[in-house]
């Protein structure tokens, strides 16, 4: 596991709203000053960088053909909705997403998609039960501890097929290694700054390692168009 470190975001520099913490993940203020500014640069899903959009697109393709014998489906932690908005527009399907921090200023509730705020499981447990799920660029944001306790609640909750989108593992080799280790030493003598601490990044063996640990049995993996990991996690029930 490799700890991940970000100075900006969508072309937002987090030194043009917080001073840079490498020790502490960013919490939910630091994110609610981030989107401030985000719904001031960008006013629709269009307006989002073309790499973004490409990749984001992927995915959304990936989960309609992943859900093909599903209509309905629950999104976990859908962020500003990119990947729901391109589902609905682009298949049947009916959608439940789900997000804690406040960001539904371009998914709005519609006939086929519904929105919560909150937290899985909490926030819908009065909601009808889902046989598919999934999360997208999730995993980063837990530790070891949180992502056991995450995924238990996924698996507790009893998915027929769940998958993770969008896991991104770290870069690996001589060369990676070497800048990583050069970057810390210039860190410690303070002449170098990583800075915001993001996140963790796991290679699928790690990700398989803590998913067989939380229980889940029968798990497969790919990988999207640009690159980067889906896990598929099914019920060995099934
Ligand atoms: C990096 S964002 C990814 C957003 C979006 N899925 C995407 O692919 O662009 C991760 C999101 O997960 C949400 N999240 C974290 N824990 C969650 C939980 N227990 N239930 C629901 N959402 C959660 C965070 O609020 C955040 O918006």
């Amino acid at each position: 596991m490799k700890k991940l470190y970000q100075k900006g975001w969508f072309g937002i520099k987090f030194s043009e709203f917080a001073k840079l913490d490498s020790e502490n993940i960013a919490d939910d203020k630091f994110y609610e000053k981030f989107y401030e500014l985000f719904y001031k640069k960008f006013d629709s899903y269009n307006d989002l960088p073309k790499d973004y959009i490409e990749c984001k697109t992927n995915i959304a393709k990936d989960i309609i053909n992943f859900s093909k014998d599903y209509k309905d489906i629950l999104s976990i932690g859908c962020g500003n909705g990119f990947i729901e908005n391109f589902i609905i527009k682009n298949s049947d399907k009916n959608i439940l997403a789900i997000e804690p921090s406040n960001n539904f200023k371009w998914l709005t509730n519609a006939e086929t998609c519904k929105t919560i705020i909150g937290f899985f499981p909490e926030c819908i447990k009065d909601e009808r039960k889902y046989e598919f799920g999934y999360c997208s660029t999730i995993d980063y944001v837990f530790n070891n501890e949180e992502y056991i306790n995450f995924f238990k609640s996924v698996y507790d909750y009893g998915f027929k097929d769940f998958y993770l989108a969008e896991v991104i593992v770290p870069s690996e080799g001589f060369v990676a290694s070497t800048k990583e280790i050069i970057k810390d030493v210039l860190s410690l003598f303070g002449l170098y700054n990583k800075g915001q601490f993001w996140g963790y990044l796991r290679n699928i063996d790690e990700h398989i390692a803590l998913l067989k640990k939380v229980g889940f049995k029968k798990i497969t993996y790919g990988t999207h168009k640009h690159g980067s990991y889906w896990i598929r996690l099914e019920n060995e029930k099934n």
